[in-house]
């Protein structure tokens, strides 16, 4: 299973905060990672993927200034904002782009720098972040635990003059990871993984050597295929336990065994409905898992809802789900999922990356044939796609992805 996406775009960020060359192993050849690898080049910074092994090198940052657009396409190209801040005093670049799933502000992300004692000022198409000194630790209260917030002044902080406090932190999977990342690299964290982070900042941080956790939205994914059609499958997970994830399969109906490097993922009838779904910060469900759980519910044995608790534009694929047969209705950020027998094959589009998997999983449970455009929103955060779909229809008793 790859390797985890939201987990090495902030450790793609933190490579700059060190002189010594940081390598990333189990690295996702996914668009996003060859997207944030050409922005991060822009400061001087090097970053190579040779097969899953990403290689990146901070010694040669001479610039806080990223002038090209590439910044505007992804989301975690703001996470370069507190790294170069920390790094080389100012950080100035385009706003962040990424999926359109709803408003996405960065007003949180400037507030705490502002704390931090950075001039912050925005422009028509950039975002300014000044520190004459170096910058020093703050008490921030965050109004929202967002992940970028949290990850953004963790950068910051690691190499900040005293103390910074967050409260109110996100605290999924991949904070603890890119945590446990930056304290590698000498970083002073306690509390990650709860609502209180507390970080003593470091004059210098070194290169490391790292091992990817498995992606759990990619392993959702792949699993709802299951949960949605049936079938039988191993899943590798190395380490990790994505236990929300596997928690919802049950719901779906899906019998799960545990083995000693992963989970087999059974299902033998039609999903179960499930009767409240509200997406939430971690540990609720993942807004990201959102699409990927309405797609099989289209065909359950009830009806269900969903309400999206994080992002507001989040049921556009609905409009494309309806096209293939499906019965939901929808009024602001509740859904109402009513299952039918058969979904039907159609001409469908992307509109974000999880859509795009959730249109994949409806056309794998849907008869005949259904073609997805927009694929390159799909590829941002799935590798291979096309082949793991194929092994798990293909090998459904005994495949291991
Ligand atoms: C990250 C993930 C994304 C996931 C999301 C929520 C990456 C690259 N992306 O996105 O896959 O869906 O977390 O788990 O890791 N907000 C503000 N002001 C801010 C920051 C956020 O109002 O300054 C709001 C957003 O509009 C949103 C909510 O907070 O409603 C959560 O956003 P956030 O957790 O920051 O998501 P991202 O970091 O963008």
């Amino acid at each position: 299973m790859q390797g985890s996406k939201n987990a090495v775009l902030p450790m793609m960020a933190a490579a700059v905060l060190s002189e010594e060359p940081c390598v990333i192993e189990n690295c996702p050849d996914i668009t996003d990672v060859h997207a944030m690898a050409e922005v991060i080049q822009e400061t001087g910074a090097g970053a190579v993927l040779e097969g899953h092994r990403l290689i990146l090198s901070g010694r040669d940052v001479h610039s806080g200034q990223i002038e090209g657009k590439k910044a505007g396409e992804i989301r975690a190209s703001v996470l370069l904002l507190g790294a170069l801040l920390a790094r080389t005093g100012q950080a100035c670049m385009d706003y962040p782009g990424g999926c359109s799933i709803g408003s996405r502000p960065v007003n949180y992300h400037l507030q705490a720098f502002r704390q931090m004692g950075a001039e912050v000022s925005e422009e028509e198409n950039c975002i300014r972040c000044v520190s004459r000194d170096r910058l020093h630790g703050a008490s921030i209260k965050l109004p929202f635990p967002s992940v970028g917030a949290t990850e953004n002044i963790l950068l910051a902080a690691v190499r900040a003059d005293g103390t910074t406090w967050i409260q109110n932190a996100a605290r999924e999977p991949e904070i603890v990871e890119f945590c446990g990342f930056l304290k590698k690299m000498g970083a002073g964290i306690e509390g990650e993984g709860t609502s209180h982070i507390v970080i003593q900042g470091r004059k210098k941080l070194r290169g490391i050597t790292w091992k990817l956790g498995t992606d759990r939205i990619a392993f959702l994914t792949y699993a709802m295929m299951v949960a949605g059609c049936g079938g039988d499958c191993f899943f590798s997970l190395g380490e990790t336990h994505p236990s929300k994830e596997v928690s919802i399969l049950a719901k779906l109906g899906c019998e799960l065994n545990f083995e000693k490097q992963g989970v087999r993922v059974l299902q033998k009838g039609r999903p179960k409905s499930i009767a409240n779904i509200c997406t939430g910060p971690y540990p609720g469900f993942p807004t990201d898992g959102q699409s990927l759980i309405m797609a099989v519910l289209t065909k359950s044995s009830g009806i269900s809802m969903i309400e999206e608790g994080v992002f507001d534009n989040r049921f556009r694929m609905i409009h494309q789900l309806h096209k293939m047969g499906a019965n939901i209705d929808y009024v602001s950020n509740h859904a109402c999922i009513t299952g039918v027998t058969k979904l039907h094959g159609a001409d469908v589009s992307a509109d974000d990356l999880r859509s795009g998997a959730g249109l994949l999983i409806a056309g794998a449970m849907a008869d005949g044939e259904t073609i997805v455009t927009k694929e390159h929103f799909i590829q941002r955060g799935y590798e291979d796609v096309v082949e793991k779909m194929r092994q798990i229809s293909l090998q459904a008793s005994y495949g291991a992805t």
